[in-house]
């Protein structure tokens, strides 16, 4: 018995040292299996010299597990992450990837990854997260990624995929799914999420920027821990999801902007909707933009959360009055309910919301004067009433504004004089008073605005006296647009300093005396517009040889000389130069100057002789034909001189479309996972170089200040 308990127990040994070896040499297998893997994979993909295989591929006896983007687990020797984003990779995701069977991250966003997502990672059932935005991937998502049951991380985000979503995604194994972006591809269809599909750990769907259509769907209200809902710009449709996001308290996020949207009762009611998220009480953003919703502002906007940083109404057809109740909302830094058909005049109130940062109420029926309790919100960097029907004047407390960068008050029926103390506002880069009805002359403080960057524009009012030689000092502004007012005096030399000048139109007033000389050295002028003024002399050389110079109107002034097609003239015609009686030169369709060579001199004396045997009705004839197309040139000069005003007007409209720096942006800046830096504060303008007028605006941040969510990014804590 002693002998059989013996030789059992060497039995058991030995199998248990056989089962060791086995053991070991299966995880050495398993190993050599994902660095075959991780080689297959690497194949498929061109690296830059000295970027991340460097350390894959001259090393045979080097350790998988050491290469650069590759995590193991160091009790199995698994690989079980592999972390490739932004290192500039570019060719196409290898099947062979699925063949990682203890993967449980895949990073690869922010390459140049193209071709299809291998259906095969579906079979990588560990996988936690899987990231893949920003790549140039295109095709369909696979039906088998819905088989990772384990998925917590779905980032899709910025590729090229289109077709349908699958519903497996949503729908099957999805249990853990907590963060799914498929925005900004191609995807088509309805969002698949039927009443069987409960994705109850989702904290953040993002799917704007793709092609969806329908309703939100219903069973989305079982996400009940929902943060971020962004459904911005698809064609879904039906009434605003109410019922859906009134099962959200903890909502932070809900943006809804362009889609088809309407508003209860036939699109006459924003109530319920607005009652619907009285309780998320975490709610920081509601973006409703260009829904083509109706109804009026209800009195239980106020009652949103306090804690509602952003609310975008803007291009829908909201209309009645800006309920003062909106006050309430006191952490609101930016407001825009603009391009509605909102009338009444502005709530006083506003002025409680301290943190304004920006309003938007351009593009209304606002009528009543801009009430100077504006003057108290010391934040306010941007205010656009623009195109309204604003009357009064300008109030005096904006120059309590130390922040104030934009002030567009153009296009309503402004009234009173420019007031001296817009003078104090030193931050201002923008300000546009244009169309309105405002006279007396362009106070000194407000033309010595050193800080102004972008334009002036206080074209189309009432205003007279002279140009303030204080122009002078804003050596930073790109354009200065003073055009048809009563401005009179001459153009003063100083203008030179304005040195970063690349649009100056002081077209349709009465300034005399000559052009200066100065004006022409601009070094980056681009557009000059100092047509139907009463311009006299000669138009200096300095314009000629401008290597900026592209747009030049001096039509309808009383300039003399001569003008060559040459240089910057090249490329100028007849048209900048009508209504110029004293004008000569070789511009198309200009006369001809009196030519002194000598020998020229004698060849006209042969002409002249020629000619003059030539019976004079042809003379007559010959005359009538060129006065004839000279009033054909001069209407259309008209015509066209009213398309350039517009093209130009449009040009500084542009301005107003601002890039918007989202939340979306910095998303996508930190690869969408656990940001926790801030953008852009403050609306400051690096001007970085100077590119043209438009490039430049374009680069220009906007003031927007944004925390990323938190979305728990350390890998141990996924769980
Ligand atoms: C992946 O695994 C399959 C099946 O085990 C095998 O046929 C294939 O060769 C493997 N691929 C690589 C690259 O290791
Ligand atoms: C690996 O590549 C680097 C270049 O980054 C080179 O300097 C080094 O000699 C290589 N090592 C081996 C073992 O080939
Ligand atoms: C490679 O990894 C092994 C174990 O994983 C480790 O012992 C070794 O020091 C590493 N080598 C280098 C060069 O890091
Ligand atoms: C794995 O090993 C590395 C270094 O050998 C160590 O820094 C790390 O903490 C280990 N991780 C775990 C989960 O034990
Ligand atoms: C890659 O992603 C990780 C988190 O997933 C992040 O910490 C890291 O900064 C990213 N690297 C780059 C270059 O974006
Ligand atoms: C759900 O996922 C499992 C794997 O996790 C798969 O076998 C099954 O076919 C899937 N079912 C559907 C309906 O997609
Ligand atoms: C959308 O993705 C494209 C690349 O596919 C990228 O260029 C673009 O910036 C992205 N748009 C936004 C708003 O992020
Ligand atoms: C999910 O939502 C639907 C529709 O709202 C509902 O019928 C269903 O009971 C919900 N399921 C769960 C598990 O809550
Ligand atoms: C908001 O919460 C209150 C109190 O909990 C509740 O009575 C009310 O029905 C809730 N409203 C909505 C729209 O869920
Ligand atoms: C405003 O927002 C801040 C930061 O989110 C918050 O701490 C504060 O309570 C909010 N104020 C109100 C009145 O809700
Ligand atoms: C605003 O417009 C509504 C019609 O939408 C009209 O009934 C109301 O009188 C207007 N209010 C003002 C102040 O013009
Ligand atoms: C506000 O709305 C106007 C009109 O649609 C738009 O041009 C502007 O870009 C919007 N501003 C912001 C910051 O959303």
């Amino acid at each position: 018995m002693g002998f059989c308990k013996f030789s059992m127990f060497c039995f058991l040994c030995l199998v248990i040292v056989l089962l060791g070896v086995h053991g070991e040499e299966n995880a050495h297998d398993l190993l050599m299996n994902d660095r075959a893997s991780l080689l297959a994979f690497m194949k498929g993909v061109v690296s830059d010299p000295g970027g991340v295989f460097e350390n894959w591929k001259n090393s045979s006896d080097f350790h998988v597990c050491n290469w650069s983007g590759v995590k193991c687990n160091n009790a199995s020797e698994r690989v079980t992450e592999l972390l490739l984003n932004a290192t500039f990779l570019r060719g196409t995701i290898s099947p062979a990837l699925a063949n990682l069977s203890s993967l449980t991250v895949l990073d690869l966003s922010g390459n140049f990854f193209h071709g299809h997502i291998p259906k095969e990672l579906g079979s990588l059932s560990h996988l936690r997260q899987l990231s893949l935005s920003w790549n140039l991937l295109e095709g369909k998502i696979p039906y088998e990624l819905g088989f990772l049951q384990n998925m917590i991380y779905l980032d899709l985000g910025s590729n090229r995929l289109d077709g349908e979503i699958p519903e497996s995604i949503f729908c099957n194994g999805s249990f853990s799914l907590q963060y799914i972006d498929l925005s900004n591809n191609s995807f088509s269809g309805q969002i698949p999420l039927n009443n069987e599909c409960v994705l109850t750990e989702l904290r953040f769907l993002l799917l704007w920027s793709n092609k969806l259509v329908g309703r939100v769907p219903r069973a989305l209200s079982n996400s009940t821990h929902l943060e971020w809902l962004d459904l911005e710009s698809n064609m879904l449709s039906g009434e605003l999801p109410s019922e859906i996001v009134g099962e959200m308290p903890v909502l932070q996020i809900l943006a809804l902007s362009y889609n088809d949207f309407v508003s209860h009762d036939g699109n006459t009611n924003l109530e319920p909707f607005f009652s619907s998220l009285a309780n998320s009480s975490n709610l920081q953003e509601l973006e409703l933009a260009g829904n083509n919703l109706g109804g009026e502002l209800p009195y239980i906007i106020g009652d949103l959360s306090t804690n509602l940083v952003q609310l975008h109404l803007e291009e829908n057809l909201i209309y009645g009055s800006i309920p003062p109740h909106i006050s309430n909302l006191v952490n609101l830094t930016l407001l825009n309910l603009s391009s509605n058909l909102i009338n009444g005049s502005i709530p006083p109130k506003l002025c409680r919301m301290g943190m304004l940062e920006r309003v938007y109420l351009s593009n209304n029926s606002l009528s009543g004067e801009i009430p100077s309790a504006l003057g108290d919100i010391l934040h306010l960097g941007l205010l656009d009433l623009s195109r309204n029907k604003l009357s009064g004047s300008i109030p005096d407390s904006f120059a309590n504004l130390p922040q104030l960068r934009r002030l567009l008050l153009y296009g309503n029926q402004l009234s009173g004089t420019i007031p001296p103390s817009l003078g104090e506002c030193v931050n201002l880069e923008i300000l546009d008073l244009s169309h309105n009805k405002i006279s007396g002359d362009i106070p000194s403080e407000v033309a010595g605005l050193r800080s102004l960057k972008l334009y002036l524009n206080l074209s189309s009012n009432h205003l007279f006296g002279h140009l303030p030689l204080e122009l002078s000092k804003m050596d930073m502004v790109l354009a200065i647009d003073l055009s048809s007012n009563n401005l009179s005096g001459t153009i003063p030399p100083q203008l030179k300093s304005c040195i970063a000048l690349e649009n100056l139109n002081l077209s349709h007033n009465s300034l005399g005396g000559t052009l200066p000389f100065s004006v022409g050295q601009l070094p980056y002028l681009r557009e000059l517009d100092l047509s139907s003024n009463q311009l006299i002399g000669e138009i200096p050389q300095s314009l000629q040889v401008s290597p900026t110079l592209k747009h030049l109107n001096l039509s309808f002034n009383k300039f003399s000389g001569n003008v060559f097609n040459k240089g910057a003239f090249a490329s100028i015609t007849m048209d900048s130069f009508l209504g110029n009686y004293g004008l000569c030169g070789s511009i198309k369709g200009m006369p001809k100057c009196r030519k002194r060579h000598s020998h020229h001199l004698v060849i006209l004396s042969i002409l002249l002789s020629l000619f003059a045997t030539a019976t004079p009705i042809f003379c007559i004839f010959g005359y009538r034909l060129v006065l004839r197309s000279k009033i054909r040139r001069r209407q259309l000069a008209v015509f066209n001189g009213g398309e350039d005003l517009k093209d130009e007007e449009q040009d500084q409209r542009k301005e107003l479309n601002y890039p918007r720096v989202s939340y979306r942006q910095l998303l996508e800046a930190t690869g969408g996972f656990s940001a926790s830096s801030l953008i852009g504060s403050g609306i400051g303008c690096e001007v970085a170089g100077w590119g043209n007028f438009q490039e430049l605006q374009e680069r220009m941040p906007s003031p927007k200040e944004d925390k990323a969510p938190e979305f728990d990014k350390d890998h141990h804590n996924l769980q």
